[in-house]
């Protein structure tokens, strides 16, 4: 019997390896292993005290901070503070924790991505926000969502029909390569905002990205 095989020549090409592996630990540590082959995402599992917990859950949706903003990495803790001071949330040991944890993990993306100037985004969604899976169009992002449900996250099949094959939990940290991540692999980790429109739920999310020069950012929006 012929092989249809051989009857198509076969042409050779670049077959690039791809980023899709969840690497995932109890120790913050992980969070340097993005950059490991084959990973799409690294994820700090970890819970928050009790104590922590009931103050952020308990805050009036009016009052969770918004930010928006470009700073250098050393200026994110304070970012934090003036952004809580805006909304009406009261300064105390619980605000001090919340804005030192953004500082430190901040610290560890600017030292992964090797830049200092972070955009930083933190503030409260209670819509199913970016609710298709996808990559982002950057070289990487870390999330922790404070309050309510985390990430999801998924991977195409061969078929393209995306299967979830995770998702995170209140106060967990990932950092996530992008479509940009520098280097030969391509990233197929896909990740979505968990579906909450409808339900009542107020998600409190962090989004830091490292700033890309301007002609990139063009390039990008
Ligand atoms: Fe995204």
């Amino acid at each position: 019997m012929a092989d249809t095989d051989t009857a198509t020549p076969h042409v050779p090409g670049p077959d690039p390896a791809k980023a899709r592996a969840i690497l995932e630990s109890t120790s913050g540590l992980v969070l340097q292993q993005v950059a490991r082959p084959g990973v799409g995402a690294a994820v700090w599992r970890r819970s928050f005290s009790s104590g922590f917990a009931e103050w952020i859950g308990g805050i009036p949706a009016g009052q969770l901070p918004a930010l928006r903003a470009l700073a250098d990495v050393r200026a994110v803790e304070p970012c934090i503070h003036a952004a809580c001071d805006q909304s009406g949330l009261s300064a105390g040991t619980m605000r001090d924790l919340l804005a030192s944890d953004i500082g430190a993990l901040a610290l560890v993306l600017a030292q992964v991505m090797g830049q200092p100037l972070l955009h930083i985004r933190f503030e409260a969604v209670t819509t199913d926000a970016c609710r298709r899976f996808h990559v982002d169009r950057m070289p990487g992002r870390l999330i922790c969502t404070y309050r309510g449900p985390g990430t999801q996250f998924g991977l195409a099949d061969e078929t393209g029909r995306v299967v979830q094959v995770g998702e995170m939990r209140a106060g967990e940290a990932a950092i996530l390569r992008g479509a940009l991540w520098p280097g030969d692999e391509v990233t197929r980790l896909l990740h979505r905002s968990p579906p909450i429109a409808g339900t009542g739920q107020v998600r409190l999310l962090l989004a830091l990205d490292p700033a890309v020069a301007p002609s990139e950012a063009r390039r990008l929006h």
